[in-house]
């Protein structure tokens, strides 16, 4: 089953909070490279996955060309920091990250293991078996009782992947068309570059799409701390799947 994290409630209050100021939330997200250095960069949070809180997944966009694919291909163990200036939180969140591409959609829920991700359209039909039963229809609440351990298709995932790309801005768009990043820079890819920001570049805003990714941040532990008056501090980890220990720990 997926049972919302003891930590979601204070992120997603402190997430409100920060977008009442805000246009989005920013976070430092780390990976371990090649050499075993860790290498850490900002990214912009896009909201959980499935727009569910309950999967206790995070999500951010990336291109497929840049190092933290690469890093992750090789090891998927993440850290990633959120800070709230406002309310004066610190959400420190590690586990495994996993990224999604137009590519694999098929093996996806495969390479998940041992995170309880539910079909979305499984629990739909869960849920509205709840309010069938009440008129009896058990064949079909039996059918939907199993129906809650269905892992996402990948039509689903597909789903996913085109949401989260709608919902980038043009300019964010182009930039999955843009030369490789992290390539030498060149005359030909300076003219390209300005004619990508110029809008006349010739291709179609979904040409990028070969290169955009979402990063699902599966979260194992969380460090949580609170600089408000009496400062506290609580440590969350993630245990048989889908329970969750809470410790108070000195600040
Ligand atoms: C405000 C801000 C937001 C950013 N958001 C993202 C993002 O959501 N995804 C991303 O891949 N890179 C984002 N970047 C760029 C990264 O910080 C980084 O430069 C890029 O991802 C390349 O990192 P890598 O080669 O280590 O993968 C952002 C940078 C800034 C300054």
């Amino acid at each position: 089953m997926q049972y919302m994290g003891p930590w979601i409630p204070s992120f997603t209050n402190a997430i409100s909070s920060h977008l009442d100021s805000s246009p989005f939330v920013t976070f430092s997200f780390a990976t371990v490279d090649k050499s075993g250095f860790p290498k850490v960069r900002t990214c912009i949070y896009r909201g959980f996955l499935f727009n569910d809180k309950k999967t206790n997944i995070l999500t951010f966009t990336t291109d497929i060309r840049m190092d933290k694919y690469e890093h992750l291909s090789s090891n998927p163990k993440f850290e990633a920091v959120f800070w709230f200036p406002a309310t004066n939180e610190q959400f420190r969140l590690s586990g495994d990250a996993k990224v999604l591409t137009y590519n694999n959609t098929e093996s996806f829920s495969q390479s998940l293991s041992n995170y309880p991700i539910v079909s979305p359209n499984a629990i739909k039909r869960y849920s509205s078996s709840l309010d069938l039963s009440n008129i009896h229809n058990t064949l079909q609440h039996q059918q939907s009782v199993s129906d809650i351990h269905a892992k996402p298709t990948s039509d689903e995932w597909e789903g996913e992947l085109n949401s989260k790309w709608e919902q980038l801005s043009g300019n964010l768009k182009s930039s999955f068309r843009k030369p490789e990043p992290g390539s030498s820079m060149s005359s030909d890819k300076q003219k390209l570059l300005d004619s990508i920001s110029r809008g006349v570049d010739g291709s179609n805003a979904d040409d990028g799409k070969k290169n955009f990714s979402l990063v699902l941040m599966l979260v194992d532990k969380c460090d949580y701390i609170n600089l408000n008056g009496r400062q506290s501090r609580y440590q969350y980890e993630r245990f048989d799947d889908d329970q969750w220990t809470e410790d108070e720990i000195c600040p």
